[in-house]
């Protein structure tokens, strides 16, 4: 167990060094080295952050600080497949409220979880900056347009989810 655990931390600090060597160990971009390194796990694990802090030479007050500050990035894992559901001004006035309870009700889990089979993440977000195309659902990093109920169970199906299809658009 012990062993195994440090073999998989071994293997973490190679990533981060080989993800913070990519940016020539320039602490200017701690922030996008810290994206890289949440794209290839799928969120910060402790012991990356403590690598990062150790190969880049910066405090690990500072990468605690930038990995709480932007919501972006996550301490905890995420699914395989992240749904990001706008509910700001104007994708809330469109529908996207009805939408967010579909999609807690066909994943079974509330905004901000992750099922516990580690396939599906859902949180909801305000304003992506894309108004005029509201409700948007981002699902890793793909934006959908105009999403309705319809558009979600094909989005969902798509991805291998078993959705109920003769709900209202
Ligand atoms: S309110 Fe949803 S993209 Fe702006």
């Amino acid at each position: 167990m012990e062993a195994s655990r440090s073999k998989r931390n071994g293997a973490t600090e190679a990533k981060v060094s080989e993800i913070v060597a990519r940016y020539g160990h320039d602490k200017s971009f701690v922030i996008p080295i810290m994206q890289d390194i949440q794209r290839e796990f799928n969120y910060l694990p402790r012991e990356a952050l403590d690598a990062l802090s150790a190969s880049l030479g910066v405090p690990q007050s500072l990468v605690y600080h930038l990995a709480t500050f932007y919501r972006a990035f996550s301490l905890t894992p995420k699914g395989k497949y992240r749904l990001s559901l706008c509910l700001g001004t104007a994708c809330h006035v469109r529908g996207a409220p009805q939408i967010a309870d579909h999609i807690t009700r066909t994943l079974g889990i509330e905004s901000g979880e992750t099922t516990s089979d580690g396939e599906w993440s859902f949180e909801t977000v305000n304003c992506l900056g894309a108004c005029a195309l509201g409700p948007i659902l981002v699902v890793n990093e793909e934006y959908h347009g105009q999403i309705t109920i319809a558009k979600t169970n094909k989005v969902l199906a798509a991805l291998g989810k078993k959705v109920e299809t003769d709900e209202e658009v």
